[in-house]
Protein backbone atom coordinates (compact mmCIF):
# COMPACT_ATOMS: atom_id res chain seq x y z
CA UNK A 1 0.00 0.00 0.00
CA UNK A 2 1.53 3.24 -0.93
CA UNK A 3 2.13 5.79 1.91
CA UNK A 4 -0.10 8.56 1.06
CA UNK A 5 -3.47 5.41 1.03
CA UNK A 6 -1.52 4.19 4.45
CA UNK A 7 -1.83 8.33 6.36
CA UNK A 8 -5.92 8.33 4.83
CA UNK A 9 -6.41 5.09 6.45
CA UNK A 10 -5.41 6.26 9.43
CA UNK A 11 -6.67 9.32 9.07
CA UNK A 12 -9.73 7.85 8.76
CA UNK A 13 -9.20 5.45 11.91
CA UNK A 14 -8.46 8.93 13.80
CA UNK A 15 -11.87 10.97 12.44
CA UNK A 16 -14.00 7.51 13.44
CA UNK A 17 -12.63 7.80 17.06
CA UNK A 18 -12.72 11.14 17.66
CA UNK A 19 -16.60 10.24 17.16
CA UNK A 20 -17.02 11.18 13.48
CA UNK A 21 -18.32 8.47 10.93
CA UNK A 22 -16.45 8.47 7.81
CA UNK A 23 -15.79 6.20 5.07
CA UNK A 24 -12.54 7.00 3.75
CA UNK A 25 -10.95 10.35 4.11
CA UNK A 26 -9.06 12.22 0.82
CA UNK A 27 -5.11 13.79 0.80
CA UNK A 28 -5.08 16.17 -1.93
CA UNK A 29 -1.77 17.52 -2.74
CA UNK A 30 -1.70 20.85 -1.62
CA UNK A 31 -1.81 23.62 -4.46
CA UNK A 32 -0.35 26.20 -1.80
CA UNK A 33 2.94 24.29 -0.44
CA UNK A 34 3.94 27.09 1.72
CA UNK A 35 0.73 26.20 3.51
CA UNK A 36 0.97 22.40 3.83
CA UNK A 37 2.15 19.81 1.29
CA UNK A 38 -1.18 17.97 1.53
CA UNK A 39 -4.29 18.93 2.50
CA UNK A 40 -7.51 17.68 3.96
CA UNK A 41 -11.37 18.94 3.46
CA UNK A 42 -13.27 16.40 5.26
CA UNK A 43 -14.41 18.69 7.92
CA UNK A 44 -16.31 20.70 5.80
CA UNK A 45 -18.12 17.57 4.79
CA UNK A 46 -18.42 16.24 8.38
CA UNK A 47 -19.45 19.59 9.65
CA UNK A 48 -22.72 19.51 7.14
CA UNK A 49 -23.28 15.95 8.16
CA UNK A 50 -23.28 16.55 12.14
CA UNK A 51 -24.15 20.58 11.56
CA UNK A 52 -21.40 21.91 13.31
CA UNK A 53 -18.85 23.96 13.12
CA UNK A 54 -15.79 22.50 10.63
CA UNK A 55 -13.20 24.74 12.60
CA UNK A 56 -14.03 22.78 15.66
CA UNK A 57 -13.83 19.13 14.30
CA UNK A 58 -10.65 20.37 12.36
CA UNK A 59 -8.92 21.46 16.16
CA UNK A 60 -9.72 18.08 17.16
CA UNK A 61 -8.70 16.15 14.22
CA UNK A 62 -4.82 18.70 14.73
CA UNK A 63 -5.07 17.45 18.14
CA UNK A 64 -4.15 13.93 17.24
CA UNK A 65 -2.06 14.74 14.71
CA UNK A 66 0.29 17.07 16.24
CA UNK A 67 1.22 14.11 18.18
CA UNK A 68 2.03 12.01 15.06
CA UNK A 69 5.86 12.48 14.25
CA UNK A 70 4.88 11.75 10.58
CA UNK A 71 3.64 15.18 10.16
CA UNK A 72 4.76 18.54 10.85
CA UNK A 73 3.20 21.82 10.53
CA UNK A 74 -0.42 20.93 10.84
CA UNK A 75 -2.69 24.18 10.84
CA UNK A 76 -6.23 24.89 9.72
CA UNK A 77 -6.68 27.56 6.86
CA UNK A 78 -9.92 29.40 6.46
CA UNK A 79 -12.89 27.54 7.86
CA UNK A 80 -11.28 24.28 8.18
CA UNK A 81 -8.94 23.29 5.57
CA UNK A 82 -6.17 20.95 7.60
CA UNK A 83 -2.61 21.67 6.30
CA UNK A 84 -0.54 18.83 6.88
CA UNK A 85 3.79 18.39 5.62
CA UNK A 86 5.76 15.12 5.98
CA UNK A 87 8.68 15.35 8.66
CA UNK A 88 11.68 14.79 7.15
CA UNK A 89 12.57 11.54 9.31
CA UNK A 90 9.48 10.12 7.50
CA UNK A 91 10.38 11.04 4.28
CA UNK A 92 13.44 9.50 4.37
CA UNK A 93 11.77 6.14 5.77
CA UNK A 94 9.32 6.51 3.12
CA UNK A 95 12.46 7.09 0.70
CA UNK A 96 14.33 4.12 1.65
CA UNK A 97 11.19 1.87 1.61
CA UNK A 98 11.26 2.29 -2.02
CA UNK A 99 15.06 2.06 -2.29
CA UNK A 100 14.09 -1.32 -1.18
CA UNK A 101 11.51 -1.71 -3.38
CA UNK A 102 9.33 0.67 -5.15
CA UNK A 103 6.60 -1.48 -4.30
CA UNK A 104 6.35 -0.30 -0.63
CA UNK A 105 4.69 2.68 -1.87
CA UNK A 106 2.18 1.76 -4.78
CA UNK A 107 -1.33 0.94 -4.83
CA UNK A 108 -2.18 -2.05 -6.44
CA UNK A 109 -5.53 -3.06 -8.38
CA UNK A 110 -7.95 -5.78 -7.68
CA UNK A 111 -6.76 -9.39 -9.00
CA UNK A 112 -8.55 -9.32 -12.44
CA UNK A 113 -7.81 -10.33 -16.10
CA UNK A 114 -8.25 -8.03 -18.94
CA UNK A 115 -7.86 -8.72 -22.88
CA UNK A 116 -6.51 -5.47 -24.66
CA UNK A 117 -7.59 -4.89 -28.34
CA UNK A 118 -4.97 -1.88 -29.44
CA UNK A 119 -3.91 -3.35 -32.62
CA UNK A 120 -6.55 -3.28 -35.73
CA UNK A 121 -3.57 -2.92 -38.74
CA UNK A 122 -4.81 -4.40 -41.66
CA UNK A 123 -3.07 -6.90 -43.31
CA UNK A 124 -1.93 -6.06 -47.09
CA UNK A 125 -2.46 -2.38 -46.17
CA UNK A 126 0.23 0.00 -44.92
CA UNK A 127 -0.05 0.89 -41.10
CA UNK A 128 -1.24 4.79 -41.03
CA UNK A 129 -0.91 7.54 -38.46
CA UNK A 130 -4.42 6.61 -36.87
CA UNK A 131 -2.79 3.09 -35.79
CA UNK A 132 -0.08 5.12 -34.02
CA UNK A 133 -2.44 6.39 -31.45
CA UNK A 134 -3.91 3.21 -30.48
CA UNK A 135 -0.38 1.17 -30.38
CA UNK A 136 0.88 3.39 -28.18
CA UNK A 137 -1.91 4.07 -26.07
CA UNK A 138 -3.52 0.32 -25.59
CA UNK A 139 0.53 -0.51 -25.20
CA UNK A 140 1.08 1.75 -22.14
CA UNK A 141 -2.50 1.03 -20.58
CA UNK A 142 -1.63 -2.47 -20.66
CA UNK A 143 2.28 -2.10 -19.49
CA UNK A 144 0.56 0.03 -16.68
CA UNK A 145 -2.44 -2.52 -15.54
CA UNK A 146 0.44 -5.11 -15.57
CA UNK A 147 2.39 -2.89 -12.99
CA UNK A 148 -0.80 -2.37 -10.53
CA UNK A 149 -1.04 -6.39 -10.80
CA UNK A 150 -4.23 -6.82 -13.11
CA UNK A 151 -3.09 -9.65 -15.68
CA UNK A 152 -3.49 -8.80 -19.14
CA UNK A 153 -3.49 -9.98 -22.63
CA UNK A 154 -3.15 -8.22 -25.78
CA UNK A 155 -4.54 -9.36 -29.14
CA UNK A 156 -3.09 -8.08 -32.26
CA UNK A 157 -7.01 -8.49 -34.10
CA UNK A 158 -5.69 -7.89 -37.25
CA UNK A 159 -7.68 -6.89 -39.87
CA UNK A 160 -6.73 -10.18 -42.58
CA UNK A 161 -10.20 -11.15 -43.88
CA UNK A 162 -12.04 -8.40 -45.39
CA UNK A 163 -12.31 -6.28 -48.92
CA UNK A 164 -8.62 -5.13 -48.96
CA UNK A 165 -7.00 -8.53 -49.58
CA UNK A 166 -9.77 -9.67 -52.12
CA UNK A 167 -8.74 -5.78 -54.14
CA UNK A 168 -5.03 -7.19 -54.02
CA UNK A 169 -6.34 -10.58 -54.87
CA UNK A 170 -7.59 -9.17 -58.22
CA UNK A 171 -5.16 -7.25 -59.20
CA UNK A 172 -2.75 -10.10 -58.55
CA UNK A 173 -4.78 -11.86 -60.99
CA UNK A 174 -5.21 -9.06 -63.34
CA UNK A 175 -1.39 -8.83 -63.77
CA UNK A 176 -0.75 -12.24 -63.64
CA UNK A 177 -3.47 -14.46 -64.97
CA UNK A 178 -1.21 -17.68 -65.25
CA UNK A 179 -0.57 -18.27 -61.18
CA UNK A 180 -2.12 -21.45 -60.00
CA UNK A 181 -3.82 -19.91 -57.37
CA UNK A 182 -6.73 -18.70 -59.56
CA UNK A 183 -6.81 -21.80 -61.56
CA UNK A 184 -9.46 -24.04 -60.26
CA UNK A 185 -8.32 -27.17 -61.83
CA UNK A 186 -4.96 -26.91 -60.20
CA UNK A 187 -4.45 -29.68 -57.79
CA UNK A 188 -0.68 -29.88 -57.61
CA UNK A 189 1.45 -28.40 -55.20
CA UNK A 190 1.15 -24.68 -54.57
CA UNK A 191 4.86 -22.43 -54.76
CA UNK A 192 6.57 -22.14 -51.11
CA UNK A 193 7.62 -18.60 -52.61
CA UNK A 194 4.87 -15.62 -52.31
CA UNK A 195 4.24 -14.13 -55.59
CA UNK A 196 4.53 -10.81 -54.05
CA UNK A 197 6.74 -9.08 -51.78
CA UNK A 198 5.57 -6.52 -48.96
CA UNK A 199 6.49 -3.17 -51.15
CA UNK A 200 4.71 -5.25 -53.98
CA UNK A 201 1.53 -4.94 -51.67
CA UNK A 202 2.28 -1.60 -50.91
CA UNK A 203 1.75 -0.38 -54.40
CA UNK A 204 -0.76 -3.42 -54.83
CA UNK A 205 -3.22 -2.18 -52.58
CA UNK A 206 -3.36 1.64 -53.83
CA UNK A 207 -3.72 1.11 -57.27
CA UNK A 208 -6.42 -1.15 -56.97
CA UNK A 209 -8.30 0.64 -54.78
CA UNK A 210 -7.86 3.87 -56.51
CA UNK A 211 -9.47 1.63 -59.48
CA UNK A 212 -12.11 -0.05 -57.62
CA UNK A 213 -13.92 3.48 -56.76
CA UNK A 214 -14.11 4.46 -60.42
CA UNK A 215 -14.74 1.25 -61.76
CA UNK A 216 -18.01 -0.66 -60.75
CA UNK A 217 -17.27 -3.59 -62.53
CA UNK A 218 -13.66 -3.94 -60.83
CA UNK A 219 -15.75 -3.55 -57.79
CA UNK A 220 -17.92 -6.11 -58.54
CA UNK A 221 -14.51 -8.61 -59.67
CA UNK A 222 -13.10 -8.01 -55.87
CA UNK A 223 -16.35 -8.82 -54.43
CA UNK A 224 -16.60 -11.98 -56.01
CA UNK A 225 -12.74 -12.87 -55.36
CA UNK A 226 -12.94 -12.04 -51.42
CA UNK A 227 -16.66 -13.93 -51.47
CA UNK A 228 -14.87 -16.76 -52.51
CA UNK A 229 -11.55 -16.40 -50.35
CA UNK A 230 -13.87 -15.84 -47.26
CA UNK A 231 -15.56 -19.40 -48.12
CA UNK A 232 -12.05 -20.98 -48.26
CA UNK A 233 -11.28 -21.61 -51.59
CA UNK A 234 -8.31 -23.67 -51.89
CA UNK A 235 -6.42 -21.64 -54.46
CA UNK A 236 -7.28 -18.07 -52.88
CA UNK A 237 -6.47 -19.95 -49.64
CA UNK A 238 -2.99 -20.54 -50.52
CA UNK A 239 -2.46 -16.75 -51.36
CA UNK A 240 -3.90 -15.68 -48.78
CA UNK A 241 -1.10 -17.04 -46.65
CA UNK A 242 1.57 -16.02 -48.81
CA UNK A 243 -0.11 -12.30 -48.36
CA UNK A 244 -0.58 -12.84 -44.99
CA UNK A 245 2.80 -14.11 -43.86
CA UNK A 246 4.55 -11.40 -45.85
CA UNK A 247 2.49 -8.67 -44.47
CA UNK A 248 2.80 -10.02 -40.70
CA UNK A 249 6.35 -9.55 -40.66
CA UNK A 250 6.32 -6.04 -41.88
CA UNK A 251 3.51 -4.95 -39.15
CA UNK A 252 5.14 -6.74 -36.58
CA UNK A 253 8.50 -4.91 -37.65
CA UNK A 254 6.58 -1.88 -37.31
CA UNK A 255 5.12 -2.46 -33.92
CA UNK A 256 8.22 -3.40 -33.11
CA UNK A 257 9.93 -0.46 -33.63
CA UNK A 258 7.14 1.01 -31.33
CA UNK A 259 7.89 -1.41 -28.21
CA UNK A 260 4.20 -2.60 -28.94
CA UNK A 261 3.65 -6.16 -27.91
CA UNK A 262 1.23 -8.22 -28.33
CA UNK A 263 0.60 -11.66 -26.49
CA UNK A 264 -2.05 -13.04 -28.91
CA UNK A 265 -1.56 -12.54 -33.10
CA UNK A 266 -5.21 -13.40 -33.97
CA UNK A 267 -7.00 -11.95 -36.95
CA UNK A 268 -10.63 -11.37 -38.10
CA UNK A 269 -10.01 -14.71 -39.37
CA UNK A 270 -9.43 -16.55 -36.39
CA UNK A 271 -12.81 -15.06 -34.95
CA UNK A 272 -14.92 -15.68 -38.22
CA UNK A 273 -15.12 -19.35 -37.42
CA UNK A 274 -17.00 -18.52 -34.24
CA UNK A 275 -19.56 -17.01 -36.38
CA UNK A 276 -22.20 -20.26 -37.00
CA UNK A 277 -22.23 -21.72 -33.39
CA UNK A 278 -22.49 -17.78 -32.38
CA UNK A 279 -25.82 -17.67 -34.64
CA UNK A 280 -26.92 -20.72 -33.90
CA UNK A 281 -27.17 -19.27 -30.48
CA UNK A 282 -28.79 -16.12 -31.12
CA UNK A 283 -31.21 -18.10 -32.81
CA UNK A 284 -31.91 -20.02 -30.60
CA UNK A 285 -32.36 -16.88 -28.11
CA UNK A 286 -34.56 -15.47 -30.85
CA UNK A 287 -32.84 -12.19 -31.40
CA UNK A 288 -32.49 -12.26 -35.01
CA UNK A 289 -34.83 -10.19 -37.30
CA UNK A 290 -34.83 -10.26 -40.94
CA UNK A 291 -34.79 -6.75 -42.54
CA UNK A 292 -34.86 -6.17 -46.75
CA UNK A 293 -33.24 -9.35 -47.18
CA UNK A 294 -30.38 -9.01 -44.30
CA UNK A 295 -30.61 -10.41 -40.65
CA UNK A 296 -29.85 -7.45 -37.94
CA UNK A 297 -30.23 -7.45 -34.29
CA UNK A 298 -32.37 -4.77 -32.48
CA UNK A 299 -30.53 -3.04 -30.15
CA UNK A 300 -32.70 -0.27 -28.68
CA UNK A 301 -32.77 0.55 -25.14
CA UNK A 302 -35.84 2.20 -23.94
CA UNK A 303 -33.93 4.80 -22.03
CA UNK A 304 -32.20 6.16 -25.41
CA UNK A 305 -32.24 9.50 -26.61
CA UNK A 306 -30.93 9.10 -29.84
CA UNK A 307 -30.71 6.73 -32.75
CA UNK A 308 -29.48 3.62 -32.05
CA UNK A 309 -29.62 1.32 -35.44
CA UNK A 310 -29.86 -2.15 -35.18
CA UNK A 311 -26.58 -4.20 -35.64
CA UNK A 312 -26.79 -5.68 -39.34
CA UNK A 313 -25.29 -9.59 -38.59
CA UNK A 314 -25.75 -10.57 -41.91
CA UNK A 315 -25.83 -8.64 -45.22
CA UNK A 316 -28.17 -9.26 -47.88
CA UNK A 317 -25.47 -10.86 -49.97
CA UNK A 318 -24.59 -13.44 -47.21
CA UNK A 319 -21.57 -11.83 -46.04
CA UNK A 320 -20.72 -11.06 -42.30
CA UNK A 321 -20.69 -7.10 -40.89
CA UNK A 322 -17.57 -5.82 -39.05
CA UNK A 323 -20.07 -5.84 -35.82
CA UNK A 324 -20.47 -9.61 -36.61
CA UNK A 325 -16.84 -10.65 -36.56
CA UNK A 326 -16.60 -8.01 -33.24
CA UNK A 327 -19.26 -10.10 -31.80
CA UNK A 328 -17.77 -13.44 -32.18
CA UNK A 329 -14.60 -12.03 -31.53
CA UNK A 330 -15.97 -11.61 -28.04
CA UNK A 331 -17.78 -15.18 -27.97
CA UNK A 332 -14.31 -16.50 -28.44
CA UNK A 333 -12.83 -14.38 -26.35
CA UNK A 334 -15.12 -15.40 -23.44
CA UNK A 335 -14.72 -18.95 -24.25
CA UNK A 336 -11.01 -18.97 -24.64
CA UNK A 337 -9.94 -16.55 -21.97
CA UNK A 338 -12.59 -15.87 -19.68
CA UNK A 339 -11.65 -12.28 -19.05
CA UNK A 340 -13.59 -10.04 -16.46
CA UNK A 341 -12.67 -7.40 -18.68
CA UNK A 342 -12.23 -6.41 -22.54
CA UNK A 343 -10.56 -3.03 -23.42
CA UNK A 344 -11.08 -1.73 -26.77
CA UNK A 345 -8.64 1.47 -28.39
CA UNK A 346 -9.83 2.85 -31.33
CA UNK A 347 -10.30 6.65 -33.04
CA UNK A 348 -13.51 8.28 -31.49
CA UNK A 349 -15.26 7.38 -34.80
CA UNK A 350 -15.86 3.87 -34.11
CA UNK A 351 -18.05 4.61 -30.95
CA UNK A 352 -21.04 3.61 -32.56
CA UNK A 353 -19.87 0.61 -33.70
CA UNK A 354 -18.84 -0.95 -30.49
CA UNK A 355 -22.25 0.62 -28.78
CA UNK A 356 -23.81 -1.50 -30.92
CA UNK A 357 -21.79 -4.22 -30.30
CA UNK A 358 -21.55 -4.45 -26.45
CA UNK A 359 -25.14 -4.09 -26.41
CA UNK A 360 -25.52 -7.14 -28.46
CA UNK A 361 -23.46 -9.08 -26.19
CA UNK A 362 -24.97 -8.27 -22.99
CA UNK A 363 -28.26 -8.52 -24.60
CA UNK A 364 -27.75 -11.66 -25.89
CA UNK A 365 -25.46 -12.67 -22.62
CA UNK A 366 -22.61 -13.68 -25.18
CA UNK A 367 -21.03 -12.12 -21.80
CA UNK A 368 -22.16 -12.48 -18.10
CA UNK A 369 -23.51 -9.45 -16.90
CA UNK A 370 -20.64 -8.43 -14.17
CA UNK A 371 -18.07 -8.88 -17.79
CA UNK A 372 -16.81 -4.73 -18.50
CA UNK A 373 -16.42 -4.33 -22.22
CA UNK A 374 -14.99 -0.84 -22.22
CA UNK A 375 -14.69 1.04 -25.44
CA UNK A 376 -11.51 3.57 -24.72
CA UNK A 377 -12.12 6.34 -27.69
CA UNK A 378 -9.11 8.36 -28.49
CA UNK A 379 -8.84 12.14 -30.56
CA UNK A 380 -6.82 12.33 -33.82
CA UNK A 381 -3.59 13.14 -34.54
CA UNK A 382 -3.45 16.86 -36.31
CA UNK A 383 -1.66 18.20 -39.14
CA UNK A 384 -0.75 22.65 -38.71
CA UNK A 385 -4.19 23.02 -39.97
CA UNK A 386 -6.17 21.28 -37.82
CA UNK A 387 -7.63 18.15 -39.65
CA UNK A 388 -6.32 15.23 -39.30
CA UNK A 389 -2.66 14.34 -39.94
CA UNK A 390 -1.89 14.04 -43.89
CA UNK A 391 1.12 14.32 -46.34
CA UNK A 392 2.17 16.93 -48.20
CA UNK A 393 -0.02 15.98 -51.33
CA UNK A 394 -3.04 15.26 -49.35
CA UNK A 395 -2.68 11.62 -48.94
CA UNK A 396 -2.68 9.40 -45.77
CA UNK A 397 0.61 9.66 -44.24
CA UNK A 398 2.15 5.86 -43.61
CA UNK A 399 3.23 5.42 -40.39
CA UNK A 400 6.43 4.50 -41.30
CA UNK A 401 7.24 7.75 -43.27
CA UNK A 402 6.26 9.61 -40.27
CA UNK A 403 8.51 7.65 -37.83
CA UNK A 404 11.44 8.23 -40.31
CA UNK A 405 10.48 11.66 -40.61
CA UNK A 406 11.19 11.67 -36.80
CA UNK A 407 13.84 9.83 -36.99
CA UNK A 408 15.60 13.08 -39.21
CA UNK A 409 14.81 15.27 -36.81
CA UNK A 410 16.48 13.48 -33.81
CA UNK A 411 19.35 12.01 -35.36
CA UNK A 412 20.45 16.48 -35.29
CA UNK A 413 20.31 16.42 -31.66
CA UNK A 414 22.60 13.48 -30.85
CA UNK A 415 26.26 13.84 -29.81
CA UNK A 416 28.95 13.94 -32.70
CA UNK A 417 30.82 11.45 -31.49
CA UNK A 418 28.41 8.75 -31.76
CA UNK A 419 28.34 7.40 -35.30
CA UNK A 420 27.65 4.71 -37.75
CA UNK A 421 24.82 2.02 -37.05
CA UNK A 422 25.09 3.34 -33.35
CA UNK A 423 23.97 6.34 -34.10
CA UNK A 424 21.14 5.19 -36.25
CA UNK A 425 19.71 2.41 -33.27
CA UNK A 426 20.15 5.75 -30.77
CA UNK A 427 18.19 8.38 -33.32
CA UNK A 428 15.55 5.78 -33.68
CA UNK A 429 15.34 5.42 -29.95
CA UNK A 430 15.08 8.80 -29.37
CA UNK A 431 12.71 9.40 -32.12
CA UNK A 432 10.19 6.95 -30.93
CA UNK A 433 10.25 8.81 -27.08
CA UNK A 434 9.56 11.85 -29.05
CA UNK A 435 6.92 10.43 -30.94
CA UNK A 436 5.08 8.77 -28.33
CA UNK A 437 5.56 10.86 -25.14
CA UNK A 438 4.09 13.78 -27.52
CA UNK A 439 1.33 11.36 -28.41
CA UNK A 440 0.27 10.29 -24.55
CA UNK A 441 0.69 14.19 -23.21
CA UNK A 442 -2.62 15.05 -23.84
CA UNK A 443 -5.79 13.37 -22.02
CA UNK A 444 -6.28 10.71 -24.65
CA UNK A 445 -9.63 12.02 -25.90
CA UNK A 446 -8.02 15.62 -26.95
CA UNK A 447 -6.54 16.05 -30.81
CA UNK A 448 -3.50 17.42 -30.96
CA UNK A 449 -1.01 18.81 -33.78
CA UNK A 450 1.92 16.92 -34.69
CA UNK A 451 4.73 19.75 -34.58
CA UNK A 452 8.21 16.69 -34.79
CA UNK A 453 10.57 20.25 -34.15
CA UNK A 454 8.80 20.68 -31.09
CA UNK A 455 8.17 17.05 -29.96
CA UNK A 456 12.49 16.61 -30.60
CA UNK A 457 13.31 19.60 -28.72
CA UNK A 458 15.93 18.98 -26.16
CA UNK A 459 14.60 21.74 -23.94
CA UNK A 460 10.69 21.00 -23.96
CA UNK A 461 8.61 18.22 -21.87
CA UNK A 462 9.16 15.99 -24.85
CA UNK A 463 10.63 12.39 -25.04
CA UNK A 464 14.12 13.28 -25.80
CA UNK A 465 14.73 15.73 -22.44
CA UNK A 466 13.61 12.63 -20.41
CA UNK A 467 15.97 10.46 -21.92
CA UNK A 468 18.86 12.80 -21.30
CA UNK A 469 17.78 13.94 -17.83
CA UNK A 470 17.99 9.94 -17.48
CA UNK A 471 21.04 9.20 -19.15
CA UNK A 472 23.04 11.81 -17.41
CA UNK A 473 21.48 10.24 -13.91
CA UNK A 474 22.56 6.82 -14.68
CA UNK A 475 26.65 8.53 -15.76
CA UNK A 476 26.58 10.35 -12.39
CA UNK A 477 26.20 7.13 -10.76
CA UNK A 478 28.56 5.36 -12.70
CA UNK A 479 30.94 7.63 -11.95
CA UNK A 480 30.34 7.10 -8.27
CA UNK A 481 30.37 3.39 -8.25
CA UNK A 482 33.93 4.12 -10.32
CA UNK A 483 34.91 5.96 -7.10
CA UNK A 484 33.94 3.32 -4.85
CA UNK A 485 31.23 5.93 -3.32
CA UNK A 486 28.62 4.68 -0.88
CA UNK A 487 25.23 5.14 -1.74
CA UNK A 488 22.24 3.07 -0.31
CA UNK A 489 19.85 4.96 1.56
CA UNK A 490 18.65 8.25 1.90
CA UNK A 491 19.95 9.61 5.40
CA UNK A 492 18.87 13.59 5.75
CA UNK A 493 16.78 15.96 3.95
CA UNK A 494 19.53 18.65 3.22
CA UNK A 495 17.60 21.74 1.19
CA UNK A 496 14.63 22.93 -0.43
CA UNK A 497 15.52 21.20 -3.62
CA UNK A 498 16.10 17.63 -2.33
CA UNK A 499 12.56 17.76 -0.33
CA UNK A 500 10.76 18.33 -3.48
CA UNK A 501 12.30 15.79 -5.21
CA UNK A 502 11.41 13.54 -2.35
CA UNK A 503 7.61 14.75 -2.14
CA UNK A 504 7.72 14.42 -5.87
CA UNK A 505 8.87 10.72 -5.46
CA UNK A 506 6.56 9.98 -2.62
CA UNK A 507 3.84 11.11 -4.93
CA UNK A 508 4.01 8.51 -7.23
CA UNK A 509 1.28 5.83 -6.73
CA UNK A 510 -0.79 8.73 -7.54
CA UNK A 511 -0.48 9.56 -11.01
CA UNK A 512 -0.40 5.37 -11.55
CA UNK A 513 -3.59 5.34 -9.82
CA UNK A 514 -5.22 8.35 -11.63
CA UNK A 515 -3.95 6.76 -15.39
CA UNK A 516 -5.55 3.74 -14.55
CA UNK A 517 -9.06 5.16 -13.78
CA UNK A 518 -8.36 7.24 -16.69
CA UNK A 519 -7.41 5.30 -18.95
CA UNK A 520 -4.71 7.97 -20.09
CA UNK A 521 -1.37 8.23 -19.91
CA UNK A 522 -1.36 12.16 -19.51
CA UNK A 523 -0.82 12.13 -15.69
CA UNK A 524 2.03 9.61 -16.03
CA UNK A 525 3.68 11.72 -18.68
CA UNK A 526 2.71 15.04 -16.32
CA UNK A 527 4.78 13.67 -13.40
CA UNK A 528 7.49 11.71 -15.08
CA UNK A 529 8.35 15.67 -16.33
CA UNK A 530 7.77 17.09 -12.93
CA UNK A 531 10.07 14.52 -10.88
CA UNK A 532 12.36 14.87 -13.77
CA UNK A 533 13.02 18.78 -13.82
CA UNK A 534 12.83 19.11 -9.65
CA UNK A 535 16.06 16.39 -10.08
CA UNK A 536 17.33 18.84 -12.82
CA UNK A 537 16.82 21.66 -10.53
CA UNK A 538 18.63 20.06 -7.58
CA UNK A 539 21.70 18.81 -10.11
CA UNK A 540 22.05 22.17 -11.41
CA UNK A 541 22.28 23.87 -7.56
CA UNK A 542 24.19 20.81 -6.05
CA UNK A 543 27.38 19.75 -7.15
CA UNK A 544 26.82 16.19 -5.86
CA UNK A 545 30.41 14.36 -6.38
CA UNK A 546 31.88 17.54 -5.23
CA UNK A 547 30.51 17.32 -1.66
CA UNK A 548 32.48 17.02 1.09
CA UNK A 549 29.99 15.97 3.98
CA UNK A 550 29.53 12.30 3.16
CA UNK A 551 26.37 11.97 4.83
CA UNK A 552 25.12 14.84 2.26
CA UNK A 553 26.95 13.13 -0.60
CA UNK A 554 25.58 9.77 0.11
CA UNK A 555 22.10 10.49 -0.08
CA UNK A 556 21.77 12.69 -2.72
CA UNK A 557 23.02 9.70 -4.89
CA UNK A 558 20.74 7.19 -2.91
CA UNK A 559 18.21 9.74 -3.82
CA UNK A 560 19.56 10.13 -7.81
CA UNK A 561 19.47 5.98 -7.68
CA UNK A 562 15.69 6.16 -6.74
CA UNK A 563 15.14 8.88 -9.04
CA UNK A 564 16.49 7.03 -11.97
CA UNK A 565 14.66 3.44 -10.75
CA UNK A 566 11.51 5.52 -11.11
CA UNK A 567 12.18 6.89 -14.45
CA UNK A 568 12.96 3.70 -16.23
CA UNK A 569 10.18 1.84 -14.73
CA UNK A 570 7.65 4.92 -16.15
CA UNK A 571 9.44 5.13 -19.30
CA UNK A 572 9.02 1.54 -19.58
CA UNK A 573 5.06 2.00 -18.69
CA UNK A 574 5.05 4.33 -21.34
CA UNK A 575 6.68 1.72 -24.02
CA UNK A 576 9.85 4.29 -23.73
CA UNK A 577 13.36 2.33 -24.28
CA UNK A 578 16.22 4.75 -22.72
CA UNK A 579 19.22 4.30 -24.14
CA UNK A 580 22.98 4.47 -22.70
CA UNK A 581 23.62 7.94 -24.59
CA UNK A 582 22.73 10.45 -26.84
N1 LIG B 1 -8.92 -2.83 -38.42
C1 LIG B 1 -9.69 -1.75 -37.88
C2 LIG B 1 -9.30 -0.45 -38.56
O1 LIG B 1 -8.21 -0.33 -39.10
C3 LIG B 1 -9.49 -1.56 -36.39
C4 LIG B 1 -9.89 -2.71 -35.53
C5 LIG B 1 -10.19 -2.27 -34.12
N2 LIG B 1 -10.52 -3.35 -33.26
C6 LIG B 1 -11.70 -4.02 -33.26
N3 LIG B 1 -11.88 -5.01 -32.43
N4 LIG B 1 -12.67 -3.65 -34.07
O2 LIG B 1 -10.10 0.49 -38.53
Amino acid sequence: MSFIKKIECDLTKIINEIGYEIDNVFLSVSNRPDLGEYQLNDAMKLAKKYSTNPRQIAERIVEVLNNDNRFINVNIAGSGFINISISDDYLIECMNQMIKDVYNNIDLQAKKKIILDYGGANVAKALHVGHLRSANIGEALKRLARTLGVETLADAHLGDWGRPIGLVMLEIKNRNPLLPYFDETFDGEYPEESPVTNDDLMELYPFASAKAKEDPVYMEEARVITAKFQNRDKGLMALWNHIMKVSKADIKRIYDKLNTTFEIWNGESDEDKFIPEMINYLETKNLIEESQGARIINVKEESDDREMPPLLLIKSNGGASYETTDLACIWGRVKLHSPDEIWYLTDVRQSLHFEQVFRAAKKAKIVDENVKLEFIPFGTMNGSDGKPFKTRDGGVMKLEDLLTLAENECEKKILPNIIGQERKEIAEKVSVAAVKYADLIPFRGTDYIFDIAKFSDLEGKTGPYLLYSTIRMKSLLNKAESLNLNFDEVKIVDNECDREIMLNVLNLPLSLTKSYENRSLNEIADYIYKLTSSYNKFYSENRVLDEQNEETRSSWLALTKLVLNINLMLLDILGIECPSKM
